[in-house]
């Protein structure tokens, strides 16, 4: 099957060009301008900008044990409409991903059920080092060096240290100190208002855990990836990323902050906490200056039932793989960044930031993961419209400029204007560790 993608904009890797893209079978086969060549289909581009499909390194799908709150299905025509086209979930589910078995049971279910490409973490334990060094098909390890949902805590310097000093995966971590967070849930025991959770898990807690993960790093040698940067006071200590250091910052981080409890209440309740409008502009600002590398949504779904009790039974997490995109696009079209920075952020870097290979570039012999969006089009976020099996979304009621219209997963359409193609079955991503990881990658 062959597909001639005609008359878009194309954001290729160092420039925005008028060409014509041919596929063919998986791969991108040709790119060229006014191209005369025969194709099975041919599709009239006028008008839209295609773009690499979006490669989102920090989910949470819940299948397996969790699936009242989500599964692959759902989440996966989410990913599909919303333009990602590859996703790396994340390792607590019931049971958890913490063993090669685990790891592999969780590929096999993928192939059976995600319409889109997929990758899954190896989840750290205090005990589990022989299992993350034999870890093979998987981006890398994952710390929860502060508790979130789920119960994966590893906080002893002494197992951090054998993670660290024993393992060659990359590594990455939720970053929010314990001891900090424990000692304000106490401070703060009788207040049930939810916007607490900001001073519970505080700038102080972001700032210890993520200067003790960068120091091992460090120490180690070791790469490291900071996920959801959640305060700007954090990207002084990965400035200095000595060719180890990548981050990630997530739509929520950005889009929201404190003021937002009033509103939204428990919706925007998640971990690492919304902090100071401050903090958003800082982190947008190390986006555009390169410290922060990656966008990811930490899609983080909950039944609105659970949101709905009153704080701390309230769980943290929010939706967002099928709005991401789109709420980066509108910024384009607000002028506070070019569509190019945004394919860099959701497309390029995280497949280098894991060794993805033939992912996140409009590049002849990559993958045919291929996004077009409408910068024109406008349209409400509306929770009646969620493929996510939760149902809502934060951004209910908000108007974006700049929408995904079609999407190709290795050639074949799963989104369009019939809408999601749930028949279609995505493909393991494939990393190769010796490629070094974003620093090494770069051109
Ligand atoms: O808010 C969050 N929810 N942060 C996390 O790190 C985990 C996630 C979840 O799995 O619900």
């Amino acid at each position: 099957m062959s597909t001639l993608i005609k008359n878009a904009k194309v954001v290729l890797p160092h420039e925005v060009a008028d060409v014509d893209v041919l596929v063919d079978d998986a791969r991108i086969a040709d790119i060229d301008p006014a191209m005369q060549i025969a194709a099975d289909e041919v599709i009239d581009a006028s008008g839209l900008h295609l773009i690499p499909g979006v490669i989102d390194d920090q989910v949470h799908f819940r299948e397996p044990g969790l699936t009242h709150k989500e599964d692959l299905a759902h989440a996966s025509a989410a990913c599909a409409k919303g333009g990602v086209t590859t996703f790396f979930e994340m390792p607590n589910t019931s049971p958890t991903t913490t063993t090669c078995d685990a790891l592999h049971a969780k590929l096999e279910l993928a192939a059976g059920k995600s319409i889109v490409n997929y990758a899954f973490y190896i989840g750290a334990t205090t005990e589990n080092v022989d299992e993350l060094k034999r870890a093979q098909r998987t981006p890398g390890i994952k710390i929860f060096i502060g508790s979130s949902t789920g119960n994966m805590l590893v906080d002893e310097q002494e197992a951090l240290e054998q993670i660290f000093a024993e393992t060659s995966l990359p590594i990455t971590a939720h970053c929010e100190d314990e001891a900090t967070v424990q000692a304000n849930a106490q401070r703060y025991a009788d207040v049930h208002d939810v916007a607490i959770h900001s001073q519970i898990r505080d700038h102080q807690a972001a700032w210890i855990a993520t200067r003790r993960a960068v120091d091992l790093a460090k120490r180690h040698r070791h790469r490291f990836h900071v996920l959801h940067v959640s305060t700007a006071a954090e990207v002084e200590l990965f400035r200095d990323h000595q060719s180890l250091l990548t981050a990630e910052a997530c739509p929520h981080h950005l889009f929201f902050n404190v003021d937002d409890y009033e509103r939204l209440g428990s919706l925007v309740q998640m971990n690492p906490s919304l902090k100071l409008k401050s903090d958003n502009e800082g982190i947008w600002q190390a986006l555009l200056d390169g410290e922060i590398q990656v966008i990811a949504t930490d899609h983080a779904p909950h039944q609105l039932a659970e949101k709905q009790q009153p704080y701390p039974a309230s769980p943290s997490g929010l939706p967002a793989v099928e709005n991401s995109l789109a709420l980066l696009l509108d910024q384009v079209n607000r002028g506070h960044c070019t569509i190019q920075q945004v394919v860099h952020w959701m497309c390029d870097a995280p497949a280098r930031v894991w060794d993805l290979l033939y992912k996140g570039r409009i590049e002849v012999g990559y993958d045919a993961d291929l996004v077009l969006v409408d910068l024109e089009l406008r349209q409400q976020v509306l929770n009646e419209n969620q493929l996510t099996k939760c149902g809502w979304s934060p951004w209910h009621g908000v108007e974006l400029q700049g929408w995904p219209v079609r999407t190709w997963v290795r050639g074949q359409q799963v989104f369009g204007p019939e809408g999601v193609d749930r028949s279609h079955r995505g493909t393991e991503a494939i990393f190769d560790h010796q490629r070094g990881g974003y620093w090494a990658t770069q051109d």
